[in-house]
């Protein structure tokens, strides 16, 4: 059986100040009681941003490595570690503001670089194989309005179909969303807002 391995991915650009990761930090804490043996890696995106796919990445994801230019290999390097990363995780736990409706532009560079044909997806002629099955994502997410599903904000939130769709689309389909939302609606609201989502957090991690 493999060693418990949690990937841990910060996406907000604030540190102290940022509820997202104030929610992760609860959630590692939780989890690493319940899996003292675990392991937690720890990926800033916002600190160490994933590159922009390039033309070098197009050539070396889409084409035969013999030929490969040096800037090919490098760019696909880069994914590969963030591809291997993501396979040896046992679980994932991502935490993100709102942006603009969706996320932030980090955290897609991300999922830019690790969305890859023959590494964590294929094609088959009944459709694409996600290759990245069976673990947990736990997604925590901080927003100044209350985009929650089923709230009248919900239609603005293309945040979490997105990510539903991207990582299931790779295979990932146990997905739990928790929001500390409504941070900019007043200290009373946000305050009890964000305990709300610190306790939903502790109890994912829990499970
Ligand atoms: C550039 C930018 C865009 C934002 N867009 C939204 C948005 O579309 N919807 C929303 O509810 N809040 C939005 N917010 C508010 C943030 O989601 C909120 O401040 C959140 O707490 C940020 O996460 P953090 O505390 O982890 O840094 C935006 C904030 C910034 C800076």
């Amino acid at each position: 059986m493999n060693t418990a391995t949690l990937l841990h991915l910060d996406a907000s650009p604030r540190s102290a100040r940022s509820h997202s990761r104030q929610l992760g930090r609860e959630f590692v804490a939780t989890w690493q009681t319940n899996h003292p043996t675990g392991q937690v890696v720890t990926r800033d995106l916002a600190a160490t941003p994933p590159p922009f796919v390039g033309e070098g990445w197009i050539e070396s994801a889409f084409t035969p490595s013999a030929g490969h230019s040096p800037a090919a290999q490098t760019a696909i390097a880069v994914s590969n570690a963030y591809v291997d990363e993501l396979l040896s995780a046992t679980e994932i736990v991502i935490t993100t503001p709102i942006y603009n409706l969706s996320i932030p532009a980090v955290p897609k560079a991300w999922i830019d670089q690790i969305a890859r044909f023959g590494r964590t997806f294929n094609k088959s002629a009944q459709g694409f194989d996600g290759l990245v099955t069976g673990k947990k994502v736990r997604i925590l997410v901080a927003s100044g309005s209350d985009f929650r599903p089923n709230t009248p904000g919900g239609a603005y939130n293309f945040l979490e179909p997105y990510l539903r769709a991207v990582l299931g689309f790779i295979g990932l389909t146990d997905v739990e969303f928790v929001y500390a939302h409504s941070l900019n609606q007043g200290s009373e609201v946000s305050a009890q807002a964000i305990t709300d989502a610190v306790a939903a957090s502790r109890k994912l991690a829990a499970a």
